[in-house]
Formats: C-alpha cells, structure tokens, sequence
C-alpha cells in the first residue's frame, strides 16, 4: 500500500462536505452496479477522498489493510478473531444509522449519522492500536476529532464523563443471542479524555468506509488506552456525571479497569503487558507507555496511582 508523505493541506483542498457526500453515494453505486468489492486504494482516491491528510502520525509502518479487516475483536460477532469479518458483512447494515446524544447537555438530539460527522473535516491519521492481549497494529485511521463533535451538544458543567453504548439488535449482531456480555457494549471516558485531540470517531480507514467488522459506520479510537475502551458501532452518546461501568468492568472487574490506559509496568492478572506482537513482525516489542503518547497525555493522570487506577 502506497501512502504519500505528510503534506500540509490548505482549507481549500479539504473536499466539500456535500460534494464528499454526493460523490461517496455514487461510488458506492458505481461499484455496487458494477459487482465490485471495494478494495483498498492509495489515500487519494477512496471513496474518503479529500480529506485531510496525516493530521497525526506515527512513524511505524502500517499494518496490511488485509490483517486489520480480518484480525478483529468485536464479539457481537463471535469470540474468534476472524469471526466478525466471516460474520458481519452482509448481515450488519449499517444504513442508515443515526446516534442519540443525551445526559447533562443543552442540546441532546438524535442525529443522523452524516449529520454528527459533517460538520467537521475529514481527517487522516496513523495511530497504533494495542489491544489487551498483547498484540498491535497501526491503523491509517479517517475520522473526526471527537471534542469539535461533543461540543455541539453543549455539555453542561455536570457531564464529568461520557458513555458510548453500541447498537443492540440480535438480528443484525446474531452474538448477541448468546449472554457472552451484558449487551448492548458499553464504554466510557473521562470528559478531559474524551475532549483530547488525539481522541477520535473513525469513520474509515486506508481511505474507504469502515467495514462492519472494524465498527461500522463509527467507532471510538483512543490511541493511549487498550483497544478494547474503542467501542465498535455507536448508536448512543451520553454526557454523565458519575463514572460509568463498561462492558468489561463489570466482566472482570479484576481484569479490566476504567481507565485501561496502555501500560508495560502493570500486568494483566493472567499475562504480562510489557511487550507486544505487532502482527506481521516476528520479534515481539517493548510496549511504550501511553502506547507512546505520554507527551500528549500523562498530565491528565498527574498524582494518580496508575497501578489502583488500571
Ligand atoms: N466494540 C464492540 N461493540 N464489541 C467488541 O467486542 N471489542 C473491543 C473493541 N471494540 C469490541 C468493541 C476490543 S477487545 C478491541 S481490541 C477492539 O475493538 C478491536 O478493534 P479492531 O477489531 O478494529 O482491531
């Protein structure tokens, strides 16, 4: 996959929202009409295009387009890793789809899902993903910054954190059937946290739509935490006041923390966390503090104890 270098991108060149709209539905007629897969295409020219390029980066190479739509947790649609790219397409649709915003703001509405991202630009960025189980990625993510799309709802002074709850429809989420988690998934960060700029609605990557095994048609992605705090598939944003539980503090409490903040000095109860397996590298590597972002973001933890706070 050919990506071009970091370039500086005038306002001039970031796509017309309508115009990226319009031409995304044609696309996807074009290629429905002509039988075709999508498949993945240099940044320029997916259906994506135009949007901002590289707002952040890393320099590690990108994981294939291959093993990120393939190598997947979304246990909606089973606990195997390639159960959601065996299971979800075709049975997940995702339009259209709309996010309810609520809780303690001025203005909570029910918003369809082009509406929520439009009016802010598109952008690309290259961030790693390190999963709990000791294996990463880095994914050229396009999406959103989340705080300019959480301002529009006026959080009020009392919204000290944010719930995200995933779609619950066992018709279209067939594990859903089976009481593997308490459904619908559900997640949660502090309002400084969720209101980073590193922190992201990813709505595509490797230029193209997100596909359903990746979280369709959006899911939240927070570069220092542990993959699993980026929910999949957001039908619900809340603005609350007390710390909400997540799907997976209330599975292991012993396991999963609230904040699941990437960290190689405190181990999982059942396994290390001090290196990981970046898939398709043979050495596994030293896992990085913050996943390698603690100059964006240790301040948010100054004088707390990251050990009782996990
Ligand atoms: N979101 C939902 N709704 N359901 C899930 O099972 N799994 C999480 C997270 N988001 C999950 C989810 C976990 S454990 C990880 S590691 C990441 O999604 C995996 O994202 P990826 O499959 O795109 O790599």
């Amino acid at each position: 996959m050919l990506l071009r270098h970091a370039v500086d991108i005038r306002e001039s060149e970031i796509t017309d929202r309508a115009l990226y709209l319009d031409r995304r539905r044609f696309l996807t007629l074009a290629a429905g009409a002509a039988g075709l897969a999508l498949a993945p295409r240099p940044v320029q020219a997916g259906p994506l295009a135009g949007y901002r390029k590289r707002a952040m980066t890393v320099d590690d190479k990108p994981t294939s387009f291959e093993a990120i739509t393939t190598y997947n947790n979304f246990y909606e649609f089973g606990t195997d890793k390639s159960d959601p790219s065996k299971y979800a397409p075709g049975v997940f649709v995702t339009k259209p789809w709309s996010v309810a915003v609520d809780g303690e703001c001025g203005k909570p509405g029910t918003v369809a899902f082009e509406d929520l991202i439009r009016p802010v630009p598109l952008e690309e960025r290259i961030y790693r993903h390190r999963c709990v189980e000791a294996w990463s990625m880095v994914i050229p993510w396009v999406g959103v910054p989340l705080a300019p799309v959480l301002k529009r709802f006026e959080p009020g002074s009392r919204a000290k954190y944010v719930r995200f709850t995933t779609l619950l429809d066992p018709k279209r989420m067939p594990g859903q059937s089976r009481p593997i988690l308490d459904w619908p998934y559900r997640e949660g960060l502090r309002i400084d946290e969720a209101m980073h700029p590193l922190t992201f609605l990813a709505v595509g990557l490797y230029g193209q739509d997100l596909l359903p095994q990746n979280g369709a048609p959006l899911r939240l992605v927070v570069p220092w935490k542990y993959g699993f705090k980026s929910i999949k598939s957001i039908v619900r944003i809340s603005f609350v006041e007390k710390q909400p539980t997540t799907t997976w503090m209330e599975a292991g409490p012993d396991e999963y923390g609230f904040y699941s903040n990437v960290n190689p000095h405190v181990d999982h109860p059942r396994w290390s966390q001090a290196t990981e397996r970046r898939i398709g590298e043979f050495f596994r590597r030293k896992t990085l503090m913050f996943n390698g972002y603690g100059d964006q973001v240790a301040s948010l933890y100054q004088g707390m104890d990251l050990r009782a706070n996990f």
